[in-house]
């Protein structure tokens, strides 16, 4: 049973203003542990594909937010709300702290995609009910 769905774009030349701005602290309140690794490894080989890398994050997490309902509040905050990547490249949602005890207690179950143009990344999350992941 479908519990929420949620979606967004991202306008990829204000995440790229606000690291220009900000530079690694911005990438430090958006990104989990996991997703910084990774950022960092693609950044600094690859600039533009590290600024890529946290709009589709930044757009996964806000449609993620929505998918649940809560938008932007607690439990929901950036860093345990993490857009890992499983086998073959799949984006997947992967959740830590009081926001992963808040989910599972509800016994839901999310999917994501994302996807990102020169000027724009965007996100579609559906979140289930009662499914049993396996
Ligand atoms: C839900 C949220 C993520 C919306 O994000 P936004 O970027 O401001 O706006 P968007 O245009 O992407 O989405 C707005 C739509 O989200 C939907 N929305 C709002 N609150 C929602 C909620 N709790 N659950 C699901 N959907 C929600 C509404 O349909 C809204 O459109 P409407 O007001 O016309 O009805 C917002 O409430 C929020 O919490 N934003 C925090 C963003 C933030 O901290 N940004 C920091 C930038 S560095």
């Amino acid at each position: 049973m479908i519990y929420g769905i949620g979606t967004d774009i991202c306008d990829v030349r204000r995440i790229r203003a606000s690291f220009e701005r900000h530079g690694e602290r911005f990438a430090r309140k958006i990104l989990s542990d996991g997703e910084l690794d990774t950022w960092k490894a693609r950044g600094t080989r690859w600039p533009d594909r590290g600024v890529s890398y946290l709009a589709t994050r930044f757009s996964a997490k806000e449609a993620f937010s929505k998918a649940i309902g809560l938008g932007m509040r607690l439990p929901m905050t950036w860093r345990h709300c993490e857009i890992a990547n499983a086998a073959a490249g799949r984006p997947e949602i992967v959740l830590h702290g009081t926001l992963k005890a808040w989910f599972e207690a509800r016994h839901l179950t999310a999917f994501v995609t994302v996807t990102d143009e020169t000027d724009y990344a965007a996100s579609f999350v559906v979140v289930e009910r009662g499914r049993f992941p396996g």
